[in-house]
């Protein structure tokens, strides 16, 4: 079997450095500040703000099509009408979900607002169960905390955004530029070096090592803002944490940049740009490249960094259990847990999810949904249209979609009207192989427009096998 990948190299021409890789703002041949970190996301649609400005859907009690919207928590009715054996994927390892969620985090990355209590009265966002800036708590029997994301201040009008309208952010590039390596901003890039290395190393960790093989260094910071291990600081940089193989895969670039840099010594010298080398499969997803286009802008989308999310996964443990090898060779040999609509997501993700700064156990799938009414994003039926599909109008549309006359009941429980279902759910849910498949028209129009809005591009086949 012959595979074909493409082998894109891609060269940035501005601040350049020794790892020659731009940070933010770039000379893109129409707006410097197209897919710059710490720029808005792109809005496709309008958002929807309770306000119409800033407050999220679901703020206060108002009712939209005449339906109040459900409780986040809610969701877990329609997760869990699946059954909780996790099946095998019969076409795909492991290593598809885990490099999704690496190169997701290249390409977007929402900050929450860093403020821990409310602006108003300074009470601690861990412990209110009342809407209040930044504080946007998630009703269950109690209230878990959820943290509204930051707004934009940096305001390019290049999109479909009444003026006034709060954005969120993206605090990476938009492009798959390794920033997952290198970090995204010149600050980080310098927590990151080995600045005593002449050679431009990596910083690595100083107490593990495999065999001579490195590991990523622990934060400094004490305490650290993981509570995994709470006031021992042993942690690795923000989200690498996520999850073990997200962790491995980050271990395993950085101990290939430390190769090849001392390898490749002389590369710098003789002033070749060694920058970075990405491997697509784009060609036999989108089709073949077809050039560079001024006119895309290559910003990530709201839509993309509240949807294109999540597939199964396990908890971590690295330094002391064996190194990446074994990891690697599970990710590689392992099929993917199935997802489909009877399992959507696992129990792990939607019963004991842990995330930094939280000491509860938290919903990933309440998480989603509450950060799209942050976001203020249209619903489901909003995005249809968008996407040129006819509108759900009918709960018998709603059963054509998603295939189920059960799950479509849950649904209507839960959402009372098909214009409040919200878009990552409703994405979720759509049969595969319909022949409107919204979530998948998302991926895929999010996939060209970064595709076509590189402005220094060049790609070339190989084929192994
Ligand atoms: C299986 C283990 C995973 C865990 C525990 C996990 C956890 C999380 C958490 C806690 C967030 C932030 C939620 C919020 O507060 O809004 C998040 C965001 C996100 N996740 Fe995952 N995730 C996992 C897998 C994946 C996979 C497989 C993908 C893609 C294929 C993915 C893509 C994303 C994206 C795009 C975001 C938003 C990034 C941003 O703009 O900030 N995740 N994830
Ligand atoms: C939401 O509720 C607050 C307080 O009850 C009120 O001051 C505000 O005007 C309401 N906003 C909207 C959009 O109804
Ligand atoms: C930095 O590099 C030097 C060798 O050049 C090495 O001895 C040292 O351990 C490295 N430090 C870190 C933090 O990686």
């Amino acid at each position: 079997m012959r595979i074909f990948v493409y082998v894109r190299l891609v060269f940035c021409l501005c601040s350049v450095n020794i790892f020659g890789r731009m940070h933010s703002y770039c000379v893109f041949r129409k707006s410097p500040l197209w897919g710059a970190a710490s720029t808005g996301l792109a809005r496709w649609l309008p958002a929807e703000y309770e306000d119409g400005e800033n407050q999220p859907k679901g703020w206060n009690t108002s009712q939209y099509s005449g339906f109040q919207l459900p409780l986040v928590s809610l969701s877990n009715k329609i997760m869990h009408s699946s059954s909780m054996a996790i099946l095998e994927d019969s076409a795909y390892s492991q290593m598809l979900v885990d490099w999704g969620q690496y190169i997701d985090h290249d390409i977007s990355y929402t900050p929450q607002i860093s403020s821990q209590s409310t602006f108003s009265s300074g009470r601690d966002c861990l412990h209110t169960c009342s809407n209040a800036e930044p504080c946007f708590p998630m009703q269950v029997t109690s209230c878990l905390p959820f943290f509204r994301s930051s707004p934009t201040c940096i305001n390019i009008q290049t999109d479909v955004r009444p003026a006034g309208q709060r954005q969120q952010m993206n605090s990476v590039t938009s492009f798959i530029d390794v920033s997952t390596v290198y970090g995204p901003s010149a600050d980080l890039e310098k927590t990151l070096r080995n600045l005593s290395s002449a050679e431009g190393l990596l910083a690595v960790n100083s107490e593990y090592s495999e065999d001579g093989q490195l590991y990523l260094p622990f934060v400094s910071v004490q305490p650290s803002a993981c509570l995994q291990e709470p006031g021992t600081g042993r942690v690795l940089h923000g989200r690498v944490n996520e999850i073990l193989p997200l962790s491995v895969l980050h271990t395993l670039r950085v101990r290939e940049h430390n190769r090849l840099v001392i390898y490749q010594e002389i590369a710098r010298s003789s002033g070749i740009p060694f920058n970075f080398i990405l491997i697509y499969t784009f060609d036999e997803y989108l089709g073949p490249y077809a050039g560079y286009d001024d006119s895309v802008n290559p910003s990530v989308s709201n839509v993309f960094a509240t949807t294109q999310r999540e597939l199964p996964g396990t908890p971590l443990v690295l330094c002391s259990s064996g190194g990446l090898d074994p990891v690697l060779r599970g990710l590689l040999d392992r099929p993917a847990a199935l997802q489909n609509q009877e399992h959507l997501m696992t129990e792990d993700l939607t019963q004991r999810l842990l995330v930094l700064n939280i000491p509860e156990t938290l919903d990933l799938a309440a998480l989603n949904l509450q950060r799209g009414r942050d976001h203020g994003l249209p619903g489901y039926n909003d995005w249809r249209a968008f996407c040129g599909f006819d509108r759900v109008d009918t709960r018998s549309d709603l059963i054509e979609v998603v295939g189920s006359g059960v799950l479509v009941e849950k649904i209507m429980d839960v959402y009372g009207h098909l214009d409040n279902i919200n878009v990552w759910l409703g994405g979720l849910l759509e049969r595969p192989g319909c022949a409107a498949v919204t979530a998948e028209t998302l991926l895929r129009y999010s996939h060209t427009v970064l595709h076509s809005s590189h402005s220094y591009t060049w790609e070339t086949r190989f084929s192994f096998g």
